[in-house]
């Protein structure tokens, strides 16, 4: 193990040996912390509709064209997956313009797919798409972040609700549908982001009704929803998380620009709050992120909100953003449940805990999204942070997890006083609660594994260079 100018040994999560061989690799960035993250910084679509929206470009019979889109990639690897099922993928005239022409969607051989298995959990998405397009499809072995077991359960009840077959095998799911897909009646056990899109992107071509209870209704599917009905489709969305489709025969291409990432925004403004900085967040969208809008400033952070304004004649117009910063003094503790939309998002949860370590008082966290996304909080402990985490549901209501062994709840007493370490990223969300702790922290850390956060967080590093931060490549 290489050694750290903080002095402390390499801090690892969990025992993987995924991550000590990250660690033991080049990919690390020295993070001389204790300065504040000051200035302006832009965040573009959304990871989380932006690779949705490609996968729904499989479904039109014209090209579709998306803006705005990330350097991220996650964006790569559904580039890569798009062009081995035949979709041409260009680059259009203005800078994240993606082009897809579904023209010669064909079936890859199961070797080529299998290059991306392990590497994104989008792949599941081309089910119905393929399903409509060739009548079966080959899903690799999913990858994502490792954030507990993530089940595809859902996703696979639903296809069969369609009329899918699904036969597993040791090197993925095989998939056909040779009586094609109808339109079904289904509720979620649960309102995953996931199985609503995959209902969604199965439904629209599916043939007659489909009626999807208990759905997701995250700002991120609402923007599908939006692309599918460019595209054509006829989809309603009632009261209750009730979603309605009616199947049509045909779909033509789209052009959308996306919402904006308030995944990246947020981690951003907690990374203001936690190096007592001030970052503008240009893009950010305050109307998909009011929760978190009103924990920001409980917890004491200050924000403004510029509203865009289209340019004129004789006026240059302004982009819209979020200005976000710490007015001084201390912070306050706060309790929070982490849920799904309206709710504060699961991906929220890790960079602000950060902030919340310099919080006067207990803080509450209970994760009610996912059962095993808490584990990055022993990294935040050895650099001083003081937290504990707990198998019940702390601070209201009782969630699937409670009194199922999950430490799926924290507390955090503040306010720490952070010092370097060296950390191993474990994902994606929690490698960026280490880089903000690393920033916050006084010394200087090691942080392995940082390319990770490529797969969500566009260039990350040069954004960390506009906000003055002092970090380098050994
Ligand atoms: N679940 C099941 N069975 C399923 C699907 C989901 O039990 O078949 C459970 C999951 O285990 C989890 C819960 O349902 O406990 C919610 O999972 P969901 O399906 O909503 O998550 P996802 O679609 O896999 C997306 C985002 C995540 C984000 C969640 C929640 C993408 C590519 N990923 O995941 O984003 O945390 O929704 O909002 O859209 C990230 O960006 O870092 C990230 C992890």
């Amino acid at each position: 193990m290489r050694g750290s100018d903080s002095g402390h040994a390499p801090h690892h999560q969990h025992s993987s040996t995924d991550a000590l061989e990250v660690a033991l690799t080049d990919d690390v960035l020295v993070v001389h912390g204790g300065a504040p993250l000051e200035g302006r910084i832009r965040v573009r679509g959304a990871k989380n509709l932006v690779s949705k929206a490609m996968v729904a470009a499989l479904l039109g019979d014209t090209p579709s064209r998306l803006f705005d889109v990330p350097k991220i990639r996650d964006v790569e690897v559904v580039r890569g997956l798009l062009g081995l099922h035949g979709v041409k993928v260009t680059d259009g005239v203005e800078d994240g313009e993606l082009v897809f022409d579904p023209a010669n969607v064909e079936s890859a051989s199961t070797d080529q797919i299998n290059v991306h298995a392990g590497s994104s959990r989008i792949p599941i998405l081309f089910c119905g798409p393929l399903l409509h397009r060739l009548g079966h499809a080959f899903i690799p072995d999913l990858g994502g972040c490792h954030i507990g077991p993530r089940p595809i359960d859902f996703h696979l009840q639903a296809l069969r609700e369609f009329g899918a077959t699904v036969d597993k095998r040791p090197e993925g799911l095989h998939l056909s549908a040779p009586n094609g897909l109808h339109g079904t009646k289904f509720a979620l056990p649960y309102p995953s982001v996931g199985a609503t899109e995959q209902v969604l992107l199965t439904a629209v071509m599916a043939e007659g009704v489909t009626e999807l209870r208990n759905a997701a209704v995250e700002p991120e599917i609402i923007d599908l929803i939006c692309i599918l009905q460019k595209m054509g489709a006829i989809i309603k969305v009632h009261t209750d998380r009730v979603i309605e489709i009616q199947g049509v025969p045909k779909l033509h291409g789209y052009t959308h620009r996306p919402i904006p990432d308030r995944i990246e925004a947020a981690s951003w403004a907690a990374a203001a709050l936690a190096t007592r900085g001030h970052v503008e967040v240009l893009g950010a969208q305050q109307a998909d992120m009011m929760t978190f809008l009103n924990i920001f400033r409980s917890v004491g952070g200050e924000y403004e909100v510029t509203d865009a304004r289209p340019p004129k004649l004789g006026d240059p117009g302004q982009e819209g953003g979020i200005r976000f910063w710490h007015p001084g003094g201390e912070l306050n503790a706060v309790a929070l449940e982490t849920d799904v939309h309206p709710g504060f998002m699961t991906d929220w949860q890790q960079p602000l805990v950060v902030a919340l370590t310099q919080a006067r008082g207990l803080s509450i966290v209970h994760e009610t999204v996912y059962e095993q996304r808490l584990g990055y909080t022993e990294a935040l402990n050895s650099m001083g942070a003081n937290i504990q985490v707990y198998r019940d549901c702390l601070g209201g209501t009782p969630c699937r997890f409670g009194r199922r062994n999950f430490k799926h709840s924290a507390v955090i007493a503040g306010p720490s006083k952070l010092h370097a370490a060296d950390l191993v990223i474990p994902d994606l969300r929690a490698g960026f609660s280490h880089l903000i702790a690393a920033l916050a922290a006084e010394g200087t850390s090691r942080v392995y594994g940082v390319d990770l956060i490529n797969r969500g967080y566009e260039d990350f590093e040069a954004k960390l260079a506009d906000l003055g931060a002092h970090v380098e490549r050994p």
